[in-house]
């Protein structure tokens, strides 16, 4: 195994679970320090235990995006502790869907604004501010295939702001990297997490429905998310600037 991250301080937001804690532990497996975030300690806790075990090294802050003065004490805290911020993949998100546009709930709008739009805000600007002034840095945003690439019904409030998260992606990443900050997107689609079982539906039903309805006929996984996130950010990618990797079997194609 290569260890492309060695010496390396990674943040990822969104780490207790699904694909945020499958890219926090494959940093570490290449050598990074990563920092654990989320608003749930008992979760991260967890894919801190995983990483331990491998014998890697993570520190757990807590941070609710949405909450510009959480974001910027996490920044803080994450180059206090391990003396610096390398890399930062910006994955925590919501999903709400479900009703057509006439119907769709304020709530579920402005939570969605707030965390997906606002929350990757929040983190790009504490994260570059650092990056800046210490030497540069790689950002990865995870955004969706849905928005930007690929339209369904019934989900205009996810779509909008990940559409937005996506733009919000290349445009961070023309403004800056004249600072030394390399910023892209990966925007999945359907993945091996709770996120993307339908109400009621069951993994083997997922399984079913995937057959049908993917090009590659199943869900990515999140270690093939996580590959993604970990090229964008590696110096492979030295001269990749505001891609957005589609990682969705075909979907949007
Ligand atoms: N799974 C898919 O099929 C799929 C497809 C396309 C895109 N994505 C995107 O991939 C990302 C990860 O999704 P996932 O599938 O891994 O879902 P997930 O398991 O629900 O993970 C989302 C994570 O974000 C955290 N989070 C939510 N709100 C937050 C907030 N306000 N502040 C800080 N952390 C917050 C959650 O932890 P807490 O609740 O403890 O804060 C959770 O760990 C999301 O941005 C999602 O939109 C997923």
């Amino acid at each position: 195994m290569s260890a492309r991250f060695t010496g390396r301080t990674v943040l990822v937001t969104g780490a207790g679970s699904g694909i945020g804690r499958a890219v926090a532990v494959a940093f570490a497996a290449e050598g990074a320090s990563v920092v654990l975030s989320g608003r749930g300690a008992a979760p991260l806790e967890e894919t801190r235990a995983l990483i331990g075990a491998a014998g890697g090294d993570a520190l757990v802050v807590t941070a609710d995006v949405s909450r510009a003065d959480d974001v910027r004490a996490l920044v803080r805290r994450a180059a206090e502790h391990f003396g610096r911020l390398d890399v930062a993949v910006n994955n925590a998100g919501i999903f709400r869907g479900g009703a057509p546009l006439a119907d769709l709930p304020a709530e579920d709008w402005q939570a969605l604004l707030d965390i997906n739009v606002t929350g990757v805000l929040h983190c790009l600007q504490a994260q570059i501010a650092h990056m800046r002034a210490n030497g540069g840095g790689a950002i990865v945003n995870v955004s969706s295939n849905l928005g930007a690439h690929l339209r369904i019904p019934n989900v205009a409030g996810y779509l909008t702001s990940k559409a937005a998260v996506s733009a919000l992606s290349r445009a961070a990443a023309l403004d800056h990297i004249r600072d030394g900050v390399r910023i892209n997107a990966v925007s999945p689609g359907a993945s091996d997490t709770t996120m993307s079982l339908h109400p009621g539906e069951s993994a083997a039903d997922r399984t079913a429905r995937m057959k049908e309805q993917s090009p590659l006929g199943r869900v990515s996984s999140t270690a093939e998310v996580a590959a993604a996130v970990l090229y964008l950010a590696s110096p492979d990618a030295a001269s990749v600037v505001g891609a957005d990797l589609v990682v969705d079997g075909g979907a949007a194609a």
